[in-house]
């Protein structure tokens, strides 16, 4: 134990200490300012570049469809996989398109029945779309049983084709947007839309190469990391800086985030809707990526002739039947040969820009 021994001893050392303490305490203060100091100067600064964010979106000078690939969209499908993909993901594609004076159609493949809801979810989007600006005789929400909702269910990439060719020839579209392979979330419904897009624009292709019409084009919505995505409003500057790599690549900014809000708004039966619509970038901005016919499917090889397994040991007579049989072929492979080169030679040249 520590005592003084004097009076003045405890007196000094009694200053010292509350010497010290308003050191301390003034030291206190001054570094709690300097740290609101530094807080309130990043808050203002994220609020200037949230209103540049906002003013940039207003002006509708990023991405506007003249600087765009997509400069002569025509008359505009969009296919995705339930009532609310078009507010959440979509609504910035929407709005910008219509800003531009351009007719835009929507295909839902389901009526999002998942949970029974089908017919209720069905009146919401068609209210949501008249809140887009979308016009009911532009709306087509189909519940095909074989295109049903849900994180289970397989979706036949031919039969999806086969619906987005019929919508596309009823309509006389001239461009597809949907999702991209990564569907956004990862849904298995919203890659579905994109496969059974591109199954539909690879046979396309296929006919065209052909020479008898023209094919729409087809664009995708790009997925972005978690981190991009949940960057909200500032993903436009590095949107800005990213999405416009040549001309396979595209980028469409918010022009209505009323009408948007109106539309989610719609969605009633969507619990907890506005985090999806307030926290992510898809809200404020879409980049899209050309879609391109698949070629792989058409670069493996045939079919393996039935037979040639169980002659595989007996080589000897083996090499006639497939020399037939190749010959029988010849001449679709001969087809899908020049298809495949013409193919290449296209994409390596859109690579190479
Ligand atoms: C949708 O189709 C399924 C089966 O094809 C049916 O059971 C369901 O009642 C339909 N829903 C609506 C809202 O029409
Ligand atoms: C890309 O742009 C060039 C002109 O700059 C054009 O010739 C080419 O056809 C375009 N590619 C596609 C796929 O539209």
């Amino acid at each position: 134990m520590f005592l003084p021994e004097t009076i003045q001893q405890a007196e000094t050392q009694n200053s010292a200490w509350r010497a010290s303490t308003g050191r301390l305490f003034r030291c206190r203060q001054a570094c709690q300012d300097r740290g609101a100091n530094r807080r309130r100067l990043l808050i203002a600064s994220l609020l200037a570049l949230c209103v540049g964010c906002l003013l940039l979106l207003e002006s509708g000078s990023v991405g506007s469809l003249a600087e765009s690939p997509i400069s002569n969209p025509g008359r505009v499908l969009l296919v995705t996989a339930h009532p609310d993909d078009e507010v959440i993901f979509f609504s910035s594609t929407i709005t910008a398109l219509h800003a531009s004076g351009l007719e835009v159609f929507l295909l839902c493949l389901t009526n999002g029945d998942a949970h029974g809801l089908g017919g209720v979810r069905e009146r919401e989007l068609r209210a949501a779309a008249k809140a887009l600006q979308i016009d009911s005789a532009h709306l087509n929400i189909l519940n095909d049983s074989r295109i049903q909702d849900g994180h289970h269910e397989e979706w036949e990439q031919d039969y999806v084709a086969n619906v987005v060719r019929k919508e596309v020839r009823r309509l006389l579209i001239n461009t597809i947007i949907t999702f991209d392979p990564a569907g956004v979330t990862g849904h298995k419904n919203h890659k579905g839309c994109h496969d059974g897009v591109r199954q539909y624009v690879t046979a396309c292709a296929m006919e065209e190469e052909e020479g008898s019409k023209k094919c729409p084009n087809a664009w995708s919505l790009t997925t972005t990391d978690d981190l991009r995505t949940h960057l909200s409003i500032f993903d436009i500057i590095y949107s800005a800086v990213d999405g416009h790599r040549g001309n396979e690549s595209a980028m469409f900014l918010n022009h209505d985030l009323l009408g948007m809000f109106r539309a989610m708004a719609a969605h009633k039966s969507q619990s907890r809707w506005w985090r999806h619509v307030l926290l992510t970038r898809y809200t404020f901005v879409n980049t899209l990526q050309r879609v391109k016919p698949l070629l792989t499917d058409w670069a493996l090889p045939l079919p393996v002739p039935a037979g040639l397994d169980s002659t595989a040991v007996g080589a000897g007579g083996v090499q006639g039947d497939l020399i037939t049989t190749a010959a029988a072929s010849s001449g679709a492979v001969a087809k899908r040969g020049k298809f495949m080169a013409r193919m290449s030679r296209r994409v390596m040249k859109n690579i190479r820009r």
